[in-house]
């Protein structure tokens, strides 16, 4: 197995320290490079640097409020498909692992951060996508997915163990 695989794991800590573009250019990078249905390659990408918007999108669902302490967050949107709309959910997942692996690469933390079909920790009711849209500016037909706060990591986990390797998830010809 890839060693960063094993070493890869959800950051919510972050040091005040900012990370270089070229890092970012570099996960981004690796973000588009991977596969989608069709080719259709339907991903956006919002790299935010701005404090404020950074405290706002931290308010778009209760789970979230650590990412205002990430130096640089990467909100993955992605458009709807003509012939099977919903593909985009499949293709910038991918793409968010992806991020997750070449983050790791870097030395640096992140974590999926949960966007679409949440409700808002501020405004009751109110659809996280909504307002991530309005936040920053995302036209209509462009769907968004997660947050992913990255920076460099302020705690230590341990890798994934041997442990997590279930026999019974496995199953042989049938169910
Ligand atoms: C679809 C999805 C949604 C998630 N949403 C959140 C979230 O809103 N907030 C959060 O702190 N972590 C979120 N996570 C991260 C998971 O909690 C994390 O992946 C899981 O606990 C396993 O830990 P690991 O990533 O360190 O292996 C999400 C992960 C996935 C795949």
């Amino acid at each position: 197995m890839l060693e960063i695989i094993g070493k890869r794991r959800s950051i919510r800590k972050f040091l005040p320290k900012d990370v270089e573009q070229e890092k970012i250019d570099e996960i981004l990078k690796a973000a588009m490079f991977s596969p989608s249905a069709m080719n259709s390659r339907p991903w956006e990408f919002i790299v935010v640097r701005d404090q404020e918007l950074k405290n706002k999108i931290s308010k778009a669902t209760q789970w979230i409020g650590f990412v205002k302490d990430a130096p640089v967050l990467l909100v993955i949107a992605g458009k709807e498909g003509r012939i099977l709309p919903s593909l985009w959910i499949e293709d910038c997942s991918i793409a968010a692992e992806n991020v997750y692996l070449e983050a790791a690469n870097q030395k640096l933390g992140t974590c999926f951060c949960q966007i679409t079909g949440s409700k808002t920790l501020t405004i009751a009711g109110k659809d996280s996508e909504e307002y991530i849209r309005k936040v920053l500016d995302i036209p209509k037909g462009i769907r968004v997915l997660c947050v992913m706060p990255i920076g460099y990591p302020n705690e230590k986990k341990e890798e994934h163990k041997e442990s997590e390797f279930d026999i019974k998830k496995v199953h042989n010809d049938k169910y």
